[in-house]
């Protein structure tokens, strides 16, 4: 282990990847000011302070509708472009090799914006991304799971000729209420496709939730999955099939999914054996990217180096990487910690 370290300066310098991270909870304040003059809207607010005074937030209810409202900006296929690009600049000064990004169509289709610009503007930046700083990436595209099955089944149609761009399904937004039961056909459809799958379940919503994310939706992965850990039998089939866990640390704060970063179950996961990763979810609006999440974890729950060094390995384990691609970058955290 690299003694001469902090266990700070060890965080930045991990080769790491990130698995839990909406393209729309990266828009900078900063940015949106910027695109919304060049797109002539209207912002609520007169400066760059008075929005991150606006980021108080009491549950997920609260940031969704701050952040809706946010992305109500994006507009044409440059403003998703150059709002991609900013977080894989970040991402990539992080040490981030690889990330895996959702984004939410329905956000944007929904204000008539067509399906294409969104998909054109994002998979343009990734693209670029490669040759500029060295990132690999995945898209994943979730379903709004407050505007029912029938809007998701719609969108998955319209997403069909960009199959070869997207890798998987997720569900994200309200999730008390809306369970993944209600969106069994749909995944069941895009799985059929070709996708794989993921869901956010156990943020809010009960350990039951996770269970039929699982059961129903066929998920290779959990984002979130806080509250799995209510439920031993549950628990224990998360670790018998390696079933990861994207948490989020400081959302889960800001969120009050836990009250204080000290209550936050990911050392407890990790004692369990359970697949656990640390990710942003929605930097711009929770304080902090990658490097600050697994920062403020690691001072929150005094994890070692050693913590450190298994949730980075975690990160590319939990992949949607191929095997060779999972090996190889997996070894760069390995010449890290022993270099
Ligand atoms: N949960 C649900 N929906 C979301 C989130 C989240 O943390 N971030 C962006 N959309
Ligand atoms: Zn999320």
């Amino acid at each position: 282990m690299k003694k001469e370290l902090t266990v700070d300066d060890f965080i930045k310098g991990i080769p790491k990847a990130e698995l839990h991270i909406h393209i729309e909870g990266s828009f900078e304040p900063e940015l949106m000011f910027k695109i919304a003059e060049r797109n002539k809207a209207r912002t609520r607010f007169k400066s760059v302070e008075e929005v991150r005074e606006a980021y108080k937030f009491c549950n997920l209810q609260d940031f969704l509708d701050i952040y809706y409202e946010g992305a109500g900006i994006l507009t044409g296929e440059e403003d998703f472009y150059e709002l991609t690009t900013a977080y894989l600049e970040k991402a990539a000064s992080q040490n981030v090799l690889h990330s895996e990004i959702f984004f939410d169509p329905q956000t944007h289709t929904g204000r008539g914006i067509g399906f294409s610009t969104v998909i054109d503007g994002i998979h343009g930046a990734v693209t670029d991304a490669g040759g500029k700083f060295g990132i690999s990436t995945r898209l994943i595209m979730c379903f709004l799971r407050d505007l029912g099955e029938s809007s998701a089944m719609k969108t998955l149609e319209e997403a069909l000729p960009y199959r070869d761009r997207i890798t998987a399904v997720g569900l994200d937004s309200a999730e008390v209420g809306n369970p993944p039961s209600k969106f069994r056909e749909v995944f069941a459809r895009a799985r059929e496709a070709g996708f794989l799958a993921v869901a956010h379940a156990g943020e809010e919503g009960p350990a039951q939730y996770v269970r039929e994310a699982l059961q129903l939706l066929k998920v290779s992965r959990i984002d979130h999955g806080n509250r799995c850990i209510e439920d031993d039998e549950l628990t224990e089939e998360l670790v018998r099939r390696r079933i990861p866990l994207t948490v989020c640390p400081l959302s889960n704060l800001r969120l009050k999914v836990v009250n204080r970063l000290e209550d936050h179950p990911l050392r407890r996961m990790l004692e369990r054996g359970l697949l656990v990763t640390v990710n942003s979810d929605d930097p711009a609006y929770f304080g902090g990217y990658i490097n600050e999440n697994y920062s403020a974890i690691t001072r929150a729950l005094n994890l070692t180096a050693e913590d450190v060094y298994k949730l980075a390995k975690n990160s590319f384990e939990a992949s949607f990487l191929n095997e060779g691609e999972k090996a190889e970058m997996s070894a760069r955290v390995d010449e890290y910690k022993n270099s």
